[in-house]
């Protein structure tokens, strides 16, 4: 895909030779200042009822006369936000998707200016309508093959713009990089997979990577990591991965993401219905490999250390009990009351191993509770965290990406479910705020350094026909690390 830009007023729309141009017009808009043609069709169009300026609204035009565009859609903006802009693009992108269209132009109507934001929010939107996973499936029809996008922007916009295209693009491979891994069937993403994968990663950036086995994890002494992995025919993997962009002394930041290659639920097993979908419960994995190939990609002046547990989680003679204790590497012990949250089990070890990298900040990505998917829905990504400054700079990347999270409690008082009469806690804490035990379990092996916790059950991926991962929050995660640049 060719990314650009095109400094032309908006009376020079009518010149633009592509296959299709999206003109984005804010709701409500006055069609008078886009001058002709445009003007007069707009009108004509809302005069006779095809279109209204309202949001969520758009036209599609075929070969409009006095046009060089061969296609132009008209569609409406709630307002000139970025992510009003991407949804209106996105709405535009729907109208061409499994068309002809390769060479493509969109412009904004105003009001206001066209900033990095929207460049990157186009660019995503693209990626959106392009991706399709045919990896299982190659008798899926062909995706769009949209070729170029070109942005029509004022000269002063330009160098924003230019700057937007670039992040875009590079988070957009992160993002499908991460659907790529999530969309894969359990039986191919094994943990093995995930390590080679990550290996592959490092090759093309040239990145230090490291893949324990089995053996190397228990000389870590990742007991409760250990444990999860036990039942499962499927050998685990602790991957590693460093980019580094500043100098060796430099505090890197860490990602830490859950891979679950498959979930059943283990001894505690869970329902037949949808457990499918657990084939996704390594996309925090997914999405911290993806945000590393798109900061290896933009190659910032920050050094990044992306940490993934990696098994399987299976009913077997080998399995973890209920009521079975484990020693963590913290030396902390667990009382494994429900098989079914081995999540937070690989997790805590990470977390801890996290600690000899002197991290300036720890972040851990993972789809760990049903209980989040019921407090958020899935809009949101639920955001715990321990520090208010890496939460304020999480909301920040967040709403800069278009990637939304919200901030949960973290109070101490929530601990107090975790009690266990066998061990120094238990995995598990009742119903009640459960996304907010698990996020509280995490905490205790976070002692060491500002922290943050990110719970995608309910966004890294999507139910129903659109079943598949979305890749977030590749966008988010980029963003923060890219904060830390210098
Ligand atoms: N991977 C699941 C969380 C999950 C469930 C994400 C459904 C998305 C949809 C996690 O390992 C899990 O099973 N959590 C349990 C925790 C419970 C046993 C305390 C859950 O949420 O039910
Ligand atoms: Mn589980
Ligand atoms: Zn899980």
């Amino acid at each position: 895909m060719d990314f650009g830009h095109r400094v032309a007023p908006a009376q020079g729309l009518a010149k633009l030779e592509v296959d299709a141009l999206v003109l984005v017009v804010a709701a409500g808009a006055a069609e008078g200042s886009l001058g002709a043609p445009l003007a007069e069709l707009l009108a004509d169009a809302v005069a006779q009822g095809d279109l209204a300026l309202k949001k969520g609204k758009s036209l599609y035009l075929h070969r409009p006369a006095g046009f060089a565009a061969r296609r132009v859609v008209v569609t409406v903006a709630a307002d000139a936000e970025p992510r009003s802009f991407k949804a209106a693009v996105a709405q535009g992108f729907s109208a061409l998707k499994g068309g002809g269209a390769r060479s493509l132009a969109v412009a904004w109507a105003g009001p206001g200016s066209m900033s990095d934001a929207h460049a990157e929010g186009a660019v995503l939107a693209l990626a959106d309508a392009t991706y399709l996973y045919r990896h299982t499936k190659p008798s899926a029809p062909a995706a769009w093959a949209a070729e170029s996008l070109t942005l029509v922007c004022q000269k002063s916009e330009a160098k924003a713009v230019q700057a937007g295209l670039g992040r875009g693009a590079a988070i957009a491979e992160g993002v499908t990089l991460a659907r790529e891994f999530g969309n894969r069937p359990g039986n191919e993403c094994t943990p093995t997979w995930l390590g080679q994968q990550a290996k592959k990663i490092g090759k093309a950036f040239d990145l230090e990577v490291d893949v324990l086995d089995r053996k190397e994890i228990e000389k870590l002494g990742m007991g409760a990591f250990l444990a999860v992995s036990q039942g499962s025919a499927e050998p685990p993997r602790f991957i590693v991965a460093r980019y580094q962009g500043a100098a060796k002394g430099e505090a890197p930041v860490v990602l830490v993401g859950k891979g679950i290659t498959f979930d059943t639920g283990g001894i505690s097993i869970k329902p037949a219905a949808e457990m499918d979908e657990m084939k996704f419960d390594m996309c925090g994995a997914a999405s911290v490999l993806g945000t590393l190939h798109t900061v290896a990609k933009l190659k910032p002046r920050l050094n990044l250390v992306c940490i993934v547990p990696a098994c399987e989680n299976m009913p077997g003679g080998r399995s973890i009990k209920p009521g079975d204790v484990v020693t963590s590497m913290s030396g902390q012990t667990v009382e494994i009351l429900n098989t079914d949250a081995e999540g937070r089990l690989i997790l805590c070890d990470a977390l801890t191993y996290a600690e000899r990298l002197k991290p300036a900040v720890v972040v851990d990505v993972a789809t760990l509770t049903g209980a989040c998917v019921i407090a958020l829905g899935h809009h949101h990504t639920g955001l715990f965290a321990s520090d208010d400054g890496v939460a304020d700079k999480l909301l920040a990347a967040s709403r800069a990406a278009i990637d939304p999270c919200w901030r949960m409690p973290l109070d101490e008082e929530y601990g107090e479910a975790l009690k266990s009469n066998f061990a120094d806690m238990g995995n598990v804490g009742g119903r009640p705020g459960g996304a907010i035990t698990a996020a509280m379990f995490l905490s205790r092996f976070t002692g060491k350094y500002p922290w943050a916790h990110l719970d995608i059950a309910g966004t890294a991926w999507k139910s129903g026909t659109a079943k598949g991962a979305t890749g977030r929050p590749v966008g988010l995660l980029t963003h923060f690390v890219l904060g830390h640049a210098r």
